[in-house]
């Protein structure tokens, strides 16, 4: 099965990346290899909604996305874990997920979504911000809807969300009673459920 990663973090080392080692160690000792792209290492410009994946279901900005588009393509799960920054996901995170805007055109213009292998697609994502949430918990609901619609035009049908609040200083999530726990058994369960 194959499984790719994006950490949507660039604190290297901090709870988003320590999250997802987590979940990644779930998934590796189910038998399964994880590649990992950390996004804010990659050369990713944003969209520039110049329409040419309209007509040809391809990004034709030839930077590190193309080969994104790749793993994307031939993943069976993927993994997204982003910070909450004001409000939503991470700048890096959101950049990659504009830029599968080829995949929308494939699915909705040229009617061809991503066929899933043997396997289906499935998708885990992983959030965590330093605010304590209210009722509104408009920071992981803006999130949850982009993620969702970025897992759905990459027709990853279903993925479950893992969202941890108040946790700000570099490392803290370690002090969080269930975090790391709860990652792992969703990296299990990403590629056994
Ligand atoms: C630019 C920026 C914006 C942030 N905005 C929010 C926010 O809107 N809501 C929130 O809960 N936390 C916010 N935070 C806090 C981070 O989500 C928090 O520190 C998180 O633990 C960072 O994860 P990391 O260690 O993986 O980078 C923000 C942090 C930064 C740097």
């Amino acid at each position: 099965m194959k499984v790719i990663a994006f950490n949507g973090s660039p604190r290297r080392g901090g709870n988003t990346e320590i999250l997802l080692t987590e979940a990644i160690r779930g998934v590796k000792d189910q038998g399964s290899e994880v590649t990992t792209y950390n996004l804010d290492t990659l050369a990713l410009r944003p969209c520039l909604n110049c329409g040419k994946c309209d007509e040809a279901a391809q990004c034709v900005v030839q930077d590190d996305m193309q080969t994104i588009l790749r793993e994307i393509r031939s993943a069976d799960r993927i993994i997204v874990a982003s910070p909450i920054f004001f409000f939503s996901v991470s700048a890096q995170t959101k950049i990659m997920i504009d830029r599968c805007q080829s995949f929308w055109a494939e699915k909705y213009v040229h009617k061809k979504p991503v066929q899933p292998g043997p396997f289906g697609r499935k998708g885990l994502l992983l959030l965590v911000g330093g605010m304590k949430q209210n009722e509104k918990n408009v920071g992981f609901q803006c999130s949850e809807a982009t993620t969702r619609a970025f897992f759905r035009t990459v027709n990853v049908q279903e993925h479950a969300t893992l969202e941890f609040d108040a946790v700000d200083k570099k490392g803290a999530i370690k002090e969080h009673p269930t975090a790391l726990q709860d990652a792992y058994e969703a990296g299990k369960k990403l590629v056994t459920g």
